[in-house]
């Protein structure tokens, strides 16, 4: 998507950039480095990165390195998704605005409901005290914007029901076959926007031959048609890459999918 393409609106009235450039697996030092300053050369203007992806230092240097205007630039980090208390949270923000260097953030996220050692384990209670920090970290104007990550409906619903702040944000995978409509659409229902991490299934999806037809009739990569087809289905892409030439490849994705085309991609599985 070009920069001109029009940003999402988060219920509380900052504009985030319609793709964003995914850092997940993206080594800290040169390679994270040149990777975010290539992202911002191609004309992306939205860098995902999490505590955990131990890359925000070289993320926030290409950010301040890049010459671009820093309210020109939404940067999103997380809390990890081991962090499962409330003094836990606020020493983690900490270590996030460190690492970046940068006097805030635009977008932070509760990275998962829990931690990735016990994925499906019920830490409600512990999620309602730590969004309290969310809430306090957002009310200091340190970070633009709060939101959660991998929640799905119940564990949306118990912050839903105790915040004074309701997340902006969702951040979950999302890709060809793989689109959680239960969450999603809950999560408009809510005001929440919707973001796709993944929308390339890490790779996987590069070698179906179905998609691969499908791209085929719009002079288009598989990566460029699944990227679309996430924004088409009313969430943000977040596609990650290293190599320059993909990186520029990704954010051209100003084409639109037919009905009857997304109606095929959606059955597939
Ligand atoms: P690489 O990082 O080596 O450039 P996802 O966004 O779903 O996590 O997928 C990321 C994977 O897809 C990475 O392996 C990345 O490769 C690869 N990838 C990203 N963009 C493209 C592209 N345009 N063409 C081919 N592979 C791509």
């Amino acid at each position: 998507m070009t920069t001109k393409t029009k940003p999402f609106i988060l219920h509380n009235g900052i504009k985030i950039p319609p793709v964003g450039f995914g850092t997940w697996q993206i080594p800290n030092g040169d390679i994270a480095y040149n990777s975010t300053l290539s992202a911002l050369k191609a004309g992306y203007r939205h860098i995902d990165t999490a505590l955990a992806y131990g890359n925000e230092e070289s993320v926030g240097r290409a950010v301040r390195d890049s010459g671009i205007r820093r309210n020109e630039i939404f940067v999103t980090s997380k809390l990890p998704a081991e962090v499962k208390s409330y003094d836990g949270a606020l020493i983690s923000i900490e270590k996030t605005i460190k690492n970046i260097g940068l006097e805030y953030i635009d977008l932070y996220l509760i990275h998962a409901p829990w931690p990735w050692s016990q994925k499906g384990k019920d830490c409600t209670k512990e999620n309602i005290a730590i969004w309290k920090a969310m809430e306090k970290f957002y009310e200091s104007g340190r970070t633009k914007s709060i939101g959660i990550s991998n929640f799905n409906v119940n564990d949306t619903n118990a912050i839903l029901d105790s915040c004074r702040i309701k997340p902006m944000v969702n951040q979950i995978k999302m890709h060809i076959g793989h689109m959680q409509e239960e969450i999603s659409g809950h999560c408009r229902m809510n005001d929440i926007l919707v973001e796709g991490y993944s929308p390339l299934a890490t790779g996987a999806i590069l070698k179906n031959k179905d998609i691969a037809d499908i791209a085929a009739k719009y002079g288009k990569s598989v990566a460029q048609l699944s990227i679309r087809y996430v924004f088409q289905k009313g969430a943000l892409p977040l596609p990650k890459s290293t190599h320059p030439e993909y990186i520029v490849q990704n954010l051209d994705v100003d084409f639109e999918i037919t009905i009857d085309d997304i109606r095929y991609l959606d059955s597939l599985t």
